[in-house]
């Protein structure tokens, strides 16, 4: 096991970041690892989970940073905060003994998705297969997939509200494998966070989440005493139907009636892209005087990253091609290291990974219109893209749908970034960049790339350590959607990774 604290930057304590392999050995049964580290300069709403197999389907939680005091939010203050997980349980019945129902500070709520069958079971299935994995079998808010005739006795999550309040919503996507649209019936939502820093606020119907995101938001009780059906509905650019069922839970006003009727939520379509557009269009950083923009404006490391699936040869595979699905990033697909990366770095240990993970794709590429079947196949590889000091980064995410239109949630570990960029289709070195918001990008910790689109990110590499980058959709992250920054120590005296702690487990 080991648990990832998603969005904590863990400045030079990347030991206790947690990606299995990545940063530390797994801790074996029995044994145990303190994770030690200091949350400084960060507040807001992210998560925790597992990071070793598919093993954050069912280990997770929130994680909400109070502002300090003498720098409260820079909104009037919410009459109540609440949490809300959207995740995947696999089973039902068991929520009445969840974590979440233990959770007692009267925080937010959650989104999930729900599973009947093992998870590891479901990506061993596929991993031997070649093929896709199974989907889950419902999604969930707080636990609760809501009413559903399989489900009986489980009435979904009920959040009562008093009238003409402004409520905190803290929103997390903890599901595995999908982007969500969040939306409550007949009330706007105010979006003033996202991934633990504050954007400039802009009232929605419909926010949207991929896997690792959150979103804080207001919701002011402004309408007539009644019930409000709250929805957790899948988002997905291509066209294969996912069969679990939208989430669902409830908005109650004070003094509700009991047989009155619920006001239920339009969801979105699963494919509605010009929703899901609408709302990352909208997302602009706060960069007020107490909270400036620090995006870099100049670039030391301009990178392009392809990202998508592919296809690699797979003698042993049972389908008749003998080719199983991999995923890659420039066609470099991620192969786990038997020994973690920091450990290998820190000791200087050999043999372990290198550091010539490409700048740039290989091959000339066109990803709307014929696509080269050389960007298709891919190699396999432990590399590593080795970054100086406080050196600074852009790098252009180009997703290429290849085999499956599919967005992908890229997440980088040990920085936020800067979304300075997006567009659709290929893009052009020439053209694009003169677009780029330079002023008050939107920063977060997680990014949608399109399905043949791309968006450009800008960070300082200010971390010495080694961070992983992957797709956080996890059957992606298995199928090899991943490489890892490796972060020089600086020469000053802050400027370097502290030394592994006594306890960090051994491989
Ligand atoms: Cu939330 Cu590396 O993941």
């Amino acid at each position: 096991m080991t648990i990832h604290w998603h969005g904590i930057r863990q400045l030079r304590t990347g030991w206790a970041d947690g990606p299995a392999y990545i940063t530390q050995c797994p801790v074996q049964p029995g044994e145990s690892y303190v994770y030690n580290f200091t949350v400084s300069e960060q507040r807001g709403t992210l998560l925790w989970h597992a990071h070793i197999l598919w093993l954050r389907a069912t280990i997770h939680g929130a994680i909400i940073v109070l502002p300090n005091h003498a720098q409260p939010y820079p909104f009037p203050k919410p009459h109540k905060e609440e949490v809300l997980l959207l995740d995947m349980r696999y089973s039902c019945c068991l929520e009445l003994n969840s974590s979440f129902n233990d959770y007692k500070p009267d925080y937010s709520k959650y989104a999930g998705e729900w599973w009947k069958s093992d998870v590891e079971a479901v990506i061993d299935e596929a991993m031997a297969s070649g093929n896709a994995p199974n989907v889950s079998d419902a999604h969930t808010i707080n636990g609760h997939p809501g009413p559903r005739s399989d489900c009986l006795g489980q009435g979904g999550y009920k959040l009562v509200v008093m009238p003409a309040k402004t409520y905190l919503l803290r929103i997390i996507n903890a599901a595995l494998n999908t982007e969500l649209f969040f939306k409550i019936a007949a009330h706007n939502l105010t979006v003033v966070e996202v991934d633990a820093a504050y954007v400039k606020p802009f009232a929605t119907d419909t926010i949207l989440l991929a896997p690792g995101q959150t979103t804080n938001v207001l919701l002011t009780t402004d309408q007539p005493t009644a019930r409000y059906q709250i929805t957790a509905s899948p988002f997905k650019s291509s066209p294969v139907t996912i069969d679990n069922t939208t989430a669902t839970a409830t908005v109650i006003y004070a003094g509700t009636s009991a047989s009155a009727a619920t006001i239920l939520a339009d969801r979105p379509p699963q494919n509605a892209t010009p929703i899901a557009a609408a709302f990352t269009q909208s997302l602009r950083g706060l960069n007020s005087a107490a909270y400036p923009s620090r995006v870099p404006l100049r670039i030391d490391h301009s990178l392009l990253f392809t990202i998508g699936l592919g296809l690699a040869d797979c003698p042993g595979c049972a389908n008749s091609l003998r080719l199983r699905v991999v995923a890659d990033i420039n066609n470099v697909t991620f192969v786990m290291p038997r020994i973690a990366l920091l450990n290998a770095h820190f000791f200087g240990i050999g043999g372990v990974f290198t550091d010539d993970f490409p700048a740039r794709p290989a091959a000339p590429y066109d990803y709307t219109g014929a696509k080269q079947p050389e960007n298709l196949r891919t190699m396999m590889g432990t590399r590593l893209y080795r970054l100086a000091y406080n050196s600074t980064v852009q790098v252009v995410l180009q997703g290429t749908g290849m085999l499956f239109p599919e967005n992908h949630p890229i997440h980088l570990h040990g920085s936020n970034f800067f979304a300075v960029g997006k567009g659709l289709g290929n893009f052009n070195p020439d053209k694009d960049p003169k677009g780029f918001n330079l002023v008050d990008p939107v920063e977060r910790n997680t990014i949608a790339v399109p399905s043949g689109g791309w968006v450009a990110i800008r960070f300082r590499a200010d971390n010495p350590g080694v961070w992983f980058l992957h797709c956080h959709l996890e059957v992606h992250t298995s199928w090899g959607l991943k490489m890892a920054f490796v972060v020089d120590n600086g020469k000053g005296p802050n400027e370097s990774l502290l030394p592994p702690p006594n306890d960090l487990p051994k491989c």
